[in-house]
């Protein structure tokens, strides 16, 4: 066999074994440059399939992307035949792993169709087609095939709605999807013979895992109780070396860290803000100094211009509170605000407490703007944006002190009178 390309003597592209039963039927990417858009892909990917043999029928697990669905068709055709195949089970339905299923059916007519409960309203959205029949899954179900047998794992949201796992208990397979999977590609596809894709891995989950981590510690609760000798993820290496290794490595990626060093009842409230003058610092320090007021609200104060973006995104995942200063110019809130803002799209901000300020000449619609952006983010927006004409006033500075007293109030829930009494403040 060519083992950069996986083919055989005669050139066409084989299964290779993970063991007796069980074959990736899969298709190398090495070209891609950027995968959906959001991820660089440095040395492409891989679209991992599989089949796996019973005594009473063949299973395939996942597709491949079309385009790419003459290998996986030839890989299968060298270790089973299409009217072998009972079982097609699709763990996720994004394009990547469905374009070669309209064909696959059409040419295994006889298949049941397995998807997960979710799955259901995106098939047809997806494929375009009426008359499939399929069957929804839920943890506990399970199929056999004679002497193997495939159980599901509901795990939603990793990263689409419709994702699930299935897990094969006489192999100690897991077909995991996306989860533990990786834009990746070295032909010899097995983790302890590949080059280092920590890097890859890594950064798959930063940036397809990352937003739905109380979903992952959710479903490594289901993972981690399984007997596992290999796991057989739809991207990049299959891991057959320490697969434990990799539950526990997303364990420790999911589980907040910052909430382990305060107190149960402490919060955190950030304050980030950017100013050409001077005017929306002052504002920034008045309410620094007022939410500083409030007993347990661990607050901090920063500079957009003094920092890099993505430390501070790590820091607004794990807050309970971010308030951002922004003056107006040009009609907008200025670019350094949009771009923390749209690295945000990562972690999940949802109901997380939001706050805007900031001062302006003559219209003043950048505070409105980015007040409107946090509640499309999903923040809550308990008290309307303040805004200062040029440089505050001694009024307006304890106006701010009052609305970060007032914000601060509102993130531990101990906000009674709407009415603050400025002379209070001085
Ligand atoms: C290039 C430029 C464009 C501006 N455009 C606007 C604008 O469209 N609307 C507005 O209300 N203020 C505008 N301003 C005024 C600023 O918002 C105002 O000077 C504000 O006090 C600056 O706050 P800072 O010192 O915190 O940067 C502009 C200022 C500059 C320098
Ligand atoms: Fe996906
Ligand atoms: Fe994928």
């Amino acid at each position: 066999m060519n083992s950069a390309k996986l083919l055989n003597d005669q050139g066409q592209p084989q299964a290779v074994p993970l063991s007796e039963r069980v074959h990736w039927i899969g298709a190398l990417d090495p070209n891609l440059r950027t995968f959906d858009i959001i991820l660089k892909t440095a040395n492409g990917t891989t679209y991992n399939a599989y089949v796996i043999r019973g005594s009473s029928g063949v299973a395939i697990i996942d597709t491949v992307k079309e385009g790419f669905s003459a290998d996986f068709f030839t890989r299968f055709e060298s270790v089973a035949d299409y009217s072998e195949i009972r079982v097609i089970v699709l763990n996720h339905l994004e394009p990547d792993h469905t374009g070669a299923l309209p064909e696959l059916m059409r040419r295994a007519p006889q298949a049941q169709l397995f998807i997960s409960q979710k799955a259901q309203s995106m098939l047809k959205g997806l494929l375009k087609q009426n008359e499939l029949r399929f069957t929804p899954v839920l943890t506990g179900d399970s199929v056999s095939l004679g002497d193997r047998s495939l159980q599901f794992l509901h795990t939603p949201y990793l990263h689409w709605p419709d994702t699930q796992c299935t897990y094969a208990p006489e192999e100690g397979i897991l077909f995991s999807g996306d989860v533990f999977g990786c834009h990746f590609c070295d032909s010899r596809l097995f983790n302890d013979r590949v080059g280092d894709f920590r890097f890859s891995f890594e950064y798959y989950y930063a940036h397809i895992m990352r937003p739905f981590k109380e979903y992952v510690l959710r479903a490594l609760e289901l993972i981690q109780p399984l007997p596992l000798r290999l796991i057989a993820p739809t991207h990049g290496p299959i891991l057959r070396d320490r697969p434990e290794h990799y539950i526990q490595r997303y364990h420790q990626l999911s589980i907040p860290a910052l909430h382990s060093e305060l107190s149960a009842h402490q919060k955190t409230l950030l304050i980030f803000y950017i100013s050409s003058y001077g005017n929306t610092r002052r504002m920034a320090e008045a309410i620094y100094q007022g939410a500083l007021q409030v007993e347990d609200v661990r607050v901090s104060l920063y500079d957009l211009e003094g920092g890099e973006v993505a430390p501070f995104v790590d820091l607004i995942e794990e807050a309970d509170g971010m308030i951002l200063g922004t003056p107006t110019i040009n009609g907008d809130a200025v670019k350094p605000i949009w771009d923390l803002l749209s690295s945000l799209t990562v972690v999940n901000l949802k109901s997380k407490l939001g706050g805007v300020f900031g001062s302006y000449g003559w219209t003043g619609e950048g505070v409105r703007l980015v007040e409107d952006r946090l509640r499309g983010l999903k923040l809550r927006v308990p008290i309307p944006g303040l805004r200062v004409k040029l440089i505050p006033t001694d009024d307006e500075i304890l106006e701010c002190r009052a609305f970060g007293l007032e914000l601060a109030q509102e993130l531990m829930g101990i906000r009674e009178n709407k009415q603050v009494n400025l002379a209070d403040l001085s």
